[in-house]
């Protein structure tokens, strides 16, 4: 009987074969190895990429309101699976950003070298990146990760407002309502991280996807969940009223 190996099972020769620098061997080996350090980075970068749209696909699944249940609501043990997901999908972020991190030290004279290789590759052409940001939406418009936690309050005859006023008293929703700030402030902070990756190695220059860099990224820092957000602001505005009551009276 044969036994599944770790090669075999983890399918090692194939995933070591795809890391294909374009840089010519007579570049040298300090060339070739930053190159490879970068590809690195973003293939890594797309396998967790992977992981968290799952993750955050399956935290949304677990919360969506289910009719049967009426006001009931959320089943206690969905809110903590929903809960479960977001926590590792924050996890990882925490992972990539750490990663993004060490790209600082791609030293400068060899990514000046690697580059033209590159052509018109960007990052700004992941399909997954997209699909993330989507699933998180910004301060402008919220995605379907915060649509369907606000849906899950609704059906539970509570609302976000609500969840936030109460804090803990409120239980899994609170935690959840916790765990997506959480996520949203980590997807900020990378996505502040990349940009000082890239104005770190690029300065000026504009990006190999035709972007004017710097310029391009800083606009495009925008914090996911803003009416979560909006409505936590609002407990200070409503907790100042009551004590003005309180004096008042
Ligand atoms: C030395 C490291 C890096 C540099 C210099 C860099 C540079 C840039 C630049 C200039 C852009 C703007 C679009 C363009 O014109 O190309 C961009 C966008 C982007 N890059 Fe990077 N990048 C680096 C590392 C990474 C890594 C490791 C990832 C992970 C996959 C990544 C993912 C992205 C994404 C997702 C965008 C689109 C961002 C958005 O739409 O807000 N980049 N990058």
């Amino acid at each position: 009987m044969t036994t599944l190996t770790y090669r075999d099972y983890l399918h090692i020769d194939k995933l070591l074969s795809i890391q294909a620098p374009r840089t010519p061997d007579t570049a040298g080996t300090e060339v070739v190895l930053a190159e490879h350090f970068f590809i690195v980075a973003h293939q890594t970068t797309e396998l967790w990429l992977k992981q968290i749209i799952a993750d955050l696909g399956a935290a949304a699944e677990a919360l969506a309101p289910d009719p049967s249940r009426g006001q009931e609501g959320l089943a206690a043990s969905d809110g903590e699976l929903s809960a479960e997901f977001l926590l590792r999908a924050n996890d990882l972020l925490l992972l990539l950003y750490n990663q993004l991190v060490a790209l600082e030290k791609l030293p400068l004279r060899l990514f000046a070298e690697f580059r033209p290789f590159l052509d018109n590759a960007s990052g700004a052409e992941s399909a997954q990146f997209k699909a993330f940001s989507t699933l998180l939406g910004d301060d402008q418009s919220d995605g379907k990760l915060y649509e369907t936690f606000r849906a899950a309050t609704e059906c539970a005859g509570t609302s976000v407002a609500e969840v936030c006023r109460l804090g803990v008293h409120s239980g899994v929703h609170h935690r959840i309502a916790e765990l997506l700030l959480d996520i949203g402030n980590a997807y900020w902070r990378w996505k502040v991280a990349h940009l000082g990756v890239m104005s770190r190695s690029l300065g000026e220059q504009s990006g190999t996807g035709g972007s004017s860099g710097a310029t391009y990224l800083a606009g495009r820092l925008a914090m996911p969940f803003g009416e979560l957000r909006r409505l936590r602001g609002e407990v200070h505005a409503e907790m100042a009223a009551h004590h003005a009551a309180q004096r008042a009276a």
